[in-house]
């Protein structure tokens, strides 16, 4: 397998960055025009860094009593992903008419992000995680995700490719950097980390809460944390990526270990040299605090 000559269904470039036939230019310029309301919450993340369990977590924050009934409605009509495939002008207007306030979901880069996003002062979660988790997480996800051409490579290939920036939606560094470049004072904008959710789940939902100005009983708190623990979302038919055509679970499970440090089952002491150098220069002086797990 040479993976020089590898790509995805669709692959092009938009601003240097590479997507693939998922988000295709028509697709990113709908994300760029989208109509917001003042009360949305935009969830955006790098892939793989625990965007799902937010898009849960702020879901049930803003609609936790409603959220039982509404059990059926499968995942892309709870939070969907604006930028999701050629564009549909239906399914547009369905996103658009889901209840309020409204959660999306995004993987633009920080310029890509829809105009009224500022102009309407609307809140977004960011998610940060560890990025050799975030690698490890990715390469199994490649390997069963036939839009991303089930990666037939190597742990190492695909390490070179992320570390190239080579993958969907670019480089690790350029993208959280960018993000924490444009908004790390931004009070409408509220960073989590991925490490800290493990750690801290009921205070993540409190800390989400607060940030949504939603003041939550405690016992519907816990239900929250009982709710988007690993083992229930894995389980429920509305969070879990039930019947998604193109994920092969048995290469991989979209829910996989959902764990902080698997990297150090998966790179090699001379990956992590290299990695801890290069992520030494790019981001060091960057101001956010990763937590590897070590
Ligand atoms: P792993 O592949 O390391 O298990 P995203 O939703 O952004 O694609 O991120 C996927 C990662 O989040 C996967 O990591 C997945 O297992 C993990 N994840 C999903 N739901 C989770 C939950 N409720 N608690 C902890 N981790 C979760």
């Amino acid at each position: 397998f040479d993976v020089k000559s590898f790509t995805i269904p669709g692959q092009y470039y938009l601003d240097g960055v590479l997507l693939g036939s998922y988000n295709p230019p028509d697709g990113m310029k709908a994300l760029r025009e989208f109509d917001l309301f003042e009360d949305d919450c935009i969830v955006a993340a790098y892939p793989k860094s625990g965007q799902t369990w937010t898009l849960e977590l702020v879901y049930l924050v803003l609609h936790h009593g409603t959220a039982y009934e509404r059990e059926n409605t499968a995942r892309d009509m709870r939070t969907p992903w604006i930028e999701w495939g050629p564009v549909d002008e239906e399914r547009l207007r369905n996103i658009s008419n889901i209840p309020r306030p409204r959660v999306f979901k995004t993987h633009a880069i920080a310029k890509h992000l829809p105009v009224q996003l500022r102009e309407k002062n609307v809140k977004m979660v960011f998610v940060f995680r560890n990025p050799k988790d975030v690698a490890v997480s990715y390469y199994h996800f490649y390997r069963m995700n036939a839009v991303l051409s089930r990666f037939p490579g190597t742990w190492s290939q695909f390490y070179e490719m992320f570390m190239a920036g080579n993958v969907a939606h670019g480089s690790w560094f350029d993208y959280v950097q960018e993000y924490w470049r444009e908004f790390k004072d931004d009070k409408n904008v509220l960073f989590l980390y991925y490490e800290d959710m493990v750690k801290d789940h009921a205070g993540s939902v409190r800390k989400i809460a607060n940030f949504l100005g939603r003041n939550l009983r405690d016992d519907v708190v816990e239900d929250i944390v009982k709710r988007t623990s690993f083992k229930t979302m894995k389980d429920n038919f509305a969070t879990r990526a039930h019947k998604i055509p193109f994920f092969d679970e048995n290469i991989s499970p979209f829910f996989r270990k959902g764990n902080v440090g698997d990297w150090k089952n998966h790179f090699t002491v001379r990956q992590n040299e290299d990695f801890d150098r290069v992520y030494a220069e790019k981001v060091a002086e960057s101001g956010f605090c990763i937590d590897f797990g070590e």
